[in-house]
């Protein structure tokens, strides 16, 4: 079958990667769909078990910091597309392990940039590459203001550094040598399929187990959350309807405090277990702060809804709902990750014996 496009999707076993290929792969048929990924141990392909059989998607175990091995693909495949996601994600993760974030979400980058740059430059036109990035580019702000497309970057983690360089280097590429380019960038994330080391899917398995809520420092750091779906719904009309060599902020205007949210899920969870109002709060416990925390995140997401009429589908509380009971519904699959390697990262993060 001869299709529209071939897209290949970086990092699509992970947690937005996985969500992105569903909708593009029931959503359009007369697409190919490539899955690239090198399954660390934030990729699961066990996120895509109900689409893996589609006729238009495909897995290949790659790496994108093996420069031949992305050509082979393009290749292979007739690459038209790019949506790249893959990445190391976890700030704390790249306090710890700087260099495997400049590997991977620097290098990985130039390096799908130049496969693209060879199988695309008779006509840059018909093709496009996607940057999926981060509003913790922007760096860390006040109790007042927000991030726009055009606030300056000020990156404060190596997680953060590396992404903004990414950045940096689609921009250039874009500038330099004429590939057509489109970045995001979003608040966080949250809801089904999200790797627990991150804050909720890590408060709700705690809740379950009874164990310690861990809150960093004094649980006043302020997130803006999204739900994950609805991510991917903004990269999709982005993609398709976002202007070439654009940024377009994404955001849900969901500004919670970490306590704020902690004692949410933990009502949340107190209904869903039949335990009585207040008993899961008793589990939190403030430890020590992440170096260099960022204070508040916040993002201006006008752009997207005015120019391309991309609104969230739920709200907070719908979202958090939706999430617990996934959660609460796929224990095995938390109970599958949280064994082996993820268990020695909890306990050298948190330092339990
Ligand atoms: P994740 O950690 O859940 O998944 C990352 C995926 O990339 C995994 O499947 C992993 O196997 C794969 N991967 C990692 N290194 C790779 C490599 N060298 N080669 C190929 N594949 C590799 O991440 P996520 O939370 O789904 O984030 C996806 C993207 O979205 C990232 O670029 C991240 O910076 C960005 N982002 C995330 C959030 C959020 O809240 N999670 C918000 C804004 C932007
Ligand atoms: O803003 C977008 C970013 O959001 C993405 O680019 C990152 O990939 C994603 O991981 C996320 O980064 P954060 O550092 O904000 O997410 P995390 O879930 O690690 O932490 C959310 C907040 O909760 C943050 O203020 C730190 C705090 N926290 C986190 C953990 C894991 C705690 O208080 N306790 C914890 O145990």
């Amino acid at each position: 079958m001869n299709y529209l496009k071939n897209i290949l999707v970086t990092g699509g076993a992970g947690f937005i990667g996985s969500h992105v290929i569903r909708l593009l792969v029931k959503k359009y048929p007369d697409y190919r769909i490539v899955n690239f990924d090198a399954l660390t141990y934030a990729g699961n392909l066990s996120n895509l078990s109900d689409i893996e059989k589609m006729n238009n998607y495909v897995f290949v175990h790659g790496n994108i910091l093996e420069a031949d091995h992305i050509s082979a693909v393009f290749n292979d495949y007739d690459i038209t597309d790019i949506i790249h996601l893959a990445a190391e994600s976890h700030v704390d993760r790249s306090i710890t392990d700087p260099l495997a974030f400049l590997k991977t979400n620097i290098i990985g980058t130039v390096n799908l940039m130049q496969a693209a740059r060879k199988a695309w430059e008779k006509d840059y036109s018909k093709h496009m590459f996607y940057h999926v990035s981060t509003d913790e580019v922007y760096g860390s702000l006040g109790p007042e203001g927000y991030f726009y497309e055009d606030t300056a970057y000020d990156p404060q983690s190596p997680y953060s550094a590396s992404k903004a360089s990414s950045d940096h280097f689609v921009r250039a590429y874009a500038n330099t040598y004429g590939l057509q380019t489109k970045i995001s960038n979003c608040s966080n994330n949250y809801g089904p399929n999200q790797f627990p080391e991150k804050l909720i899917p890590l408060m709700l398995n705690n809740i379950r187990h009874s164990k310690n809520l861990p809150v960093y420092g004094d649980g006043t750091n302020i997130r803006d959350w999204l739900f994950v779906i609805d991510h991917a719904s903004a990269i999709d009309v982005i993609f398709h309807k976002g202007r070439v060599n654009e940024t377009y902020n994404i955001g849900g205007n969901n500004e919670l405090q970490n306590i704020a949210l902690v004692h949410i899920l933990c009502d949340l969870m107190d209904q869903k277990m039949g335990k009585p109002q207040g008993s899961s709060r008793e589990l939190i416990t403030f430890v020590k702060d992440r170096p260099g925390h960022d204070h508040r995140y916040a993002i201006d997401n006008t752009k997207l809804t005015t120019e391309l009429g991309w609104s969230p589908s739920v709200t907070v509380v719908e979202g958090m709902k939706k999430t617990i009971d996934w959660y609460w519904d796929n224990e095995e699959w938390l109970s599958d990750i949280t064994s082996g390697s993820y268990m020695d990262y909890y306990k050298r993060q948190y330092s339990l014996n």
